[in-house]
This record gives C-alpha cells, sequence and structure tokens, in this order.
C-alpha cells in the first residue's frame, strides 16, 4: 500500500493535481473511490483528470444521473456520483456490476452509499474542507491499494 498527502491551496490546485495523479499512478483500467463531504472538491478533481486526457468540456456532476460517461481518443472515463442513492440495492439496477466491469477509469463519487455492493477500490482518496475560519483549505490523501 502506497499513502500520499497534500494540500490544496485553490481550486486550480486541485485541477492540477487530477492531473498529476493520472500521470502519478498511471491510471487507465482503475476503480478510484473519492472520499469528502460535500463541496470537498471531488467533482474538481475529476474535472483535472479528464483535462489530462485532452478532454476540455464541462464536467458536469453526475448527482441525478448517476453515470456521465466520456469516451475520449486515448481512454474511457465513467464519472459516478452516488450521492443520492439510498440503498445500495439501487446500483443494480443500473447494472453496476456490467460497468464495473468495463475497460474504463472508473471514478465514484460517494461510495459509501454503495459500500456494500461495490468491490474493493485500486485507489482511495480522501478529500476534505477546511470549515468557516479556513474555507479555501483541502487536504488529499491518496491511497493506492495495487501496491503492496
Ligand atoms: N483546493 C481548493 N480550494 C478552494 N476551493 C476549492 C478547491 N478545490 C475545489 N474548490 C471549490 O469547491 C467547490 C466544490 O467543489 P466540487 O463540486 O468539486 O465538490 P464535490 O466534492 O464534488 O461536492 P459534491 O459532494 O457536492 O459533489 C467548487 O466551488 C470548487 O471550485
Ligand atoms: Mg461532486
Amino acid at each position: 500500500m502506497n499513502k500520499s498527502i497534500s494540500l490544496l491551496k485553490n481550486e486550480e490546485a486541485t485541477v492540477e493535481t487530477g492531473r498529476r495523479l493520472v500521470r502519478e499512478l498511471n491510471l487507465s483500467n482503475e476503480l478510484v473511490f473519492l472520499n469528502g463531504d460535500l463541496g470537498s472538491g471531488k467533482t474538481t478533481l475529476v474535472r483535472g483528470i479528464l483535462r489530462s486526457w485532452g478532454y476540455d468540456g464541462p464536467v458536469k456532476s453526475p448527482t441525478y444521473t448517476l453515470l456521465e460517461p466520456y469516451e475520449l481518443a486515448d481512454c474511457r472515463v465513467l464519472h459516478f456520483d452516488f450521492y443520492r442513492i439510498n440503498d445500495p440495492e439501487e446500483l443494480l439496477y443500473i447494472g453496476i456490476d456490467d460497468l464495473l466491469g468495463e475497460e474504463a477509469i472508473k471514478l465514484v463519487e460517494w461510495p459509501s452509499n454503495g459500500s456494500s455492493i461495490l468491490p474493493k477500490p485500486d485507489i482511495e482518496i480522501f478529500l476534505e474542507a477546511g470549515d468557516s475560519s479556513k474555507p479555501n483549505y483541502r487536504s488529499l490523501e491518496v491511497i493506492d491499494h495495487r501496491r503492496t
């Protein structure tokens, strides 16, 4: 297991970190959990990951659609957001097993809402935002379970 922690001083740093993670973690076909409270920067990090593959369009939060797929020239990215999932069984209705079996980078916001159904991730990311006294503070922790 490999663990690293960094501080992100603004939104741009979060985007840049997404780009860096693609290079450093050599992402291509992994299941990545994005943990962190509302507004901690998960979707912003996804934007950076997509930018690194040359995608420069909008990155919508799939809060209502559950999934936003990106078919890029060199890579497929499946961006999930399970914030609105009340019962993990709901994931079976969207065919989660088939989706997770696809050749793509699978990025999952709010994985805790599907924890009894989802397999163990290859990589876990924990984002934390500061309170009102430190509104711009973000910390990011990455745990790479592929490295034992
Ligand atoms: N390092 C940072 N410092 C300050 N603000 C940031 C930082 N990273 C992201 N933000 C800002 O935080 C806000 C929320 O970001 P984002 O939508 O990515 O959060 P989220 O974790 O996806 O939230 P949700 O759980 O609602 O999906 C955005 O306005 C974004 O610009
Ligand atoms: Mg989000």
